[in-house]
């Protein structure tokens, strides 16, 4: 890949070890990002690890749960005090489309901490640098499930919801200081998602079923990785306060 846009920049990518993450990870590397990359689950940052080796590329990959307040914040000191270039809030998990009247507090606090209130807690932690740098992006990947009520569970559907909230609320506030925020929002894409997409009540998902016929087809983790890619890079200077859509048509 010739495309440079990312050569000395730096990028904290959560979720680094799978799917859409993974797929980011190695967009960026490709194009001479220094990466930050994160993620619960250990082996699957061994696996980018090897994918990102047989590239001839590299990256700091760090387990943590981004839950966890503690791991933010060790996530955060890796970067040495440098400031960010791009901040990609990929990292997210399903909830079984339970709805609300079966909904556990369990799985709602779980999919609120890992989808929404961690993506806030990094933007927290990295936009006073991009401040003081007077430039940065931060994309947060939602889904079509932060657009709609018919492709997920409550907590799901509220938690994606509430990402694009605080993408615009980073838009408006903190754009006159260069920072940008934009939101993709992705259909059905092929990743290892489905640990969580398993439907825990039955009448709820026969219902959504019926708006999964009209999506036409899944995406590769790539296709949203380019975006990604595009929106953090100074080719999409002025796209501030975007949602992005890239379903195939879906929702149309
Ligand atoms: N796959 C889809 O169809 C789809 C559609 C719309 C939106 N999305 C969104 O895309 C994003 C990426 O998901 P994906 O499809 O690549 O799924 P994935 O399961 O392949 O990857 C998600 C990664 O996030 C990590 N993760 C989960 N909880 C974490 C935590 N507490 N701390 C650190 N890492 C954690 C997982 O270990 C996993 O490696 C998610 O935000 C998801 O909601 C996915």
């Amino acid at each position: 890949m010739t495309n440079q846009r990312y050569a000395g920049r730096v990028a904290l990518v959560t979720g680094a070890g799978s799917g859409i993450g993974q797929a980011t990870v190695l967009r960026l590397a490709a194009e001479g990002a220094i990466i930050i990359g994160c993620d619960i689950d250990a082996a699957g940052l061994e696996a980018t690890a090897k994918l990102l080796d047989a590239d001839g590329h590299d990256a700091a990959l760090l387990t943590a749960d981004i839950t966890v307040q503690a791991d933010v914040d060790r996530v955060v000191a890796a970067l040495q005090g440098a400031p960010v270039d791009l901040l990609a809030n990929v990292a997210g998990i399903m909830d079984y489309f339970l709805p609300v009247t079966d909904l556990d507090d369990a799985v709602w606090d779980r999919v609120i901490a890992v989808n929404l209130t961690a993506p806030m807690r990094l933007c927290r932690a990295v936009i006073p640098a991009m401040r003081t740098a007077g430039t940065g992006a931060v994309v947060n990947v939602s889904s079509v499930g932060g657009l709609t009520g018919s492709v997920a569970g409550t907590a799901y559907t509220s938690a994606k919801h509430g990402l694009i909230g605080l993408t615009r609320s980073l838009a408006f506030l903190y754009g006159p200081d260069g920072i940008r925020a934009n939101t993709v929002c992705p259909g059905g894409v092929h990743t290892n998602i489905g640990k969580t997409a398993f439907a825990r009540s039955q009448w709820a998902y026969d219902r959504l079923e019926k708006s999964f016929h009209r999506a036409t087809r899944m995406a590769e983790p790539d296709e949203i990785a380019t975006l990604i890619a595009w929106l953090g890079s100074t080719e999409a200077s002025n796209v501030n306060g975007a949602i992005v859509t890239a379903d195939g048509g879906w929702m149309s």
